[in-house]
């Protein structure tokens, strides 16, 4: 962690060795991003990172059916049967393409370091402890965002997933295989569901929120509702020299319309929109595009106005968007949420501030499962995320581990 002081606090030592220890993996020498994708070799170095740091400290780590990986304290079966389930803490370690090394690594990174801090003070748990690493969270090799989660819950067909392609054609049950993990199990995991009683994800916040609330904690409050779409756009290939103006049929021009359209239209619904991945056939400066397919993510506080977006959208660019994936609104337990903002409160006595956030999270797709599901966000001074400038002060961080500690000693 740059800048980092040697002072991590009483589990500093560890915190301090595991970030470093997660700095080169996966980061690119020309950005200095990170790019750690689902099922590749940089993936299977951060799975056996996470089994290493989880057997250090003598937990037993199980896979899931989803891919995920799980490391629990004591026996989650036993507690679960006999109705005391766990409390799970825990986030990713896959990025999007260069991305910064916050999201998801700090969840997790501070959930062994929690752990670490708890037992130094003699804490004994009266459930079992669990620290989840979801597989392919940013969804930036196959699309679908949360796929971990979303597989575990059922959410996101079996058979679906497996016929995923990367950019490559390369399909997730083939990557799945190529990297030893067994896609023919693939699906909704009812018995590593029993075992999660409460799950608590700690995240590098995506916005500014704490810098104005002047916290370096707060609570989730809400997740707007989100999802993908794919613009097919298709045109005629031919010479960029010869071909007069008035002959071409350039898919290139709907996708500025398209482009321009989520612009204007997320301005006027109060929403956001982007198109932030393209493919361009044949990808040549000298031809004109037969086909361009362009991906549109939309989001915003209320449903309705997403919706109206993508259809505005699609009306610019003269094709209906494809939609690829979809998050409904999820708001987090109220009871927990007000809960954890009391335990964490200021040392003036007003709770942690409590925020509604625009970035999709596992815990989302818990929380929608029925799971009771709480988040801590870590303040980030300038709010950049899915970029290398991504960051979170070394106080800050700490802060965070503290409170995740605390956290689960009051939900315990
Ligand atoms: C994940 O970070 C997302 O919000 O897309
Ligand atoms: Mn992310
Ligand atoms: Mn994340």
């Amino acid at each position: 962690m740059r800048g980092q002081s040697r002072d991590f606090g009483p589990s500093g030592g560890a915190f301090e060795r595991m970030w470093a220890e997660l700095a080169p993996v996966g980061r690119a020498a020309s950005t200095g991003g990170y790019r750690r994708f689902a099922w590749t070799r940089t993936d299977a170095e951060l799975r056996e990172w996470f089994t290493g740091e989880a057997r250090a400290r003598s937990l037993e780590v199980v896979g899931d059916r989803a891919g995920n990986l799980w490391a629990w304290t004591g026996d989650p079966d036993a507690a679960a049967a006999a109705g005391r389930p766990g409390l799970a803490l825990g986030s990713h370690l896959d990025s999007v393409p260069d991305g910064g090394a916050f999201d998801g690594p700090l969840g997790v990174v501070s959930a062994f370091a929690a752990l670490d801090l708890l037992r130094e003070q003699g804490f004994r748990p009266p459930r079992p402890i669990g620290i989840g690493c979801f597989a392919d969270e940013e969804g930036a090799r196959f699309g679908i965002a949360c796929a971990g989660s979303k597989l575990l819950t059922g959410v996101l067909d079996a058979d679906r997933a497996r016929a995923l392609t990367d950019a490559d054609g390369t399909t997730l049950a083939e990557a799945m295989a190529a990297a030893g993990a067994g896609p023919g199990d693939l699906g909704r995991d009812d018995e590593a569901l029993r075992r999660i009683g409460t799950f608590l994800e700690l995240h590098v916040e995506q916005g500014r929120g704490l810098v104005h609330a002047g916290a370096a904690v707060g609570v989730a409050e809400s997740i707007w509702p989100h999802g993908r779409w794919r613009l097919d756009l298709r045109g005629r290939a031919d010479h960029a020299g010869t071909t007069r103006l008035a002959d071409r049929d350039d898919p290139m021009l709907a996708l500025a319309a398209a482009v321009l359209a989520a612009r204007s239209a997320a301005e006027r619904h109060g929403a956001v929109a982007t198109v932030g991945k393209l493919r361009v056939e044949p990808n040549g400066v000298n031809a004109i595009p037969s086909a361009v397919t362009a991906w549109l993510d939309a989001r915003g506080p209320a449903e309705d106005d997403v919706r109206a977006v993508v259809a505005d959208v699609g009306g610019a660019a003269g094709t209906g968007p494809v939609e690829e994936s979809w998050t409904p609104p999820t708001t987090f337990d109220p009871a927990l949420r007000d809960r954890l903002a009391a335990a964490l409160a200021r040392p003036d006595g007003t709770p942690a501030p409590v925020l509604p956030t625009g970035a999709g999270h596992d815990a989302g797709i818990l929380a929608a499962a029925g799971i009771p599901t709480a988040m801590l966000f870590v303040r980030n001074p300038t709010g950049v995320s899915h970029s290398p400038a991504e960051h979170a002060e070394p106080d800050d961080c700490r802060a965070g581990v503290a409170a995740l500690a605390r956290a689960v000693q009051a939900l315990l």
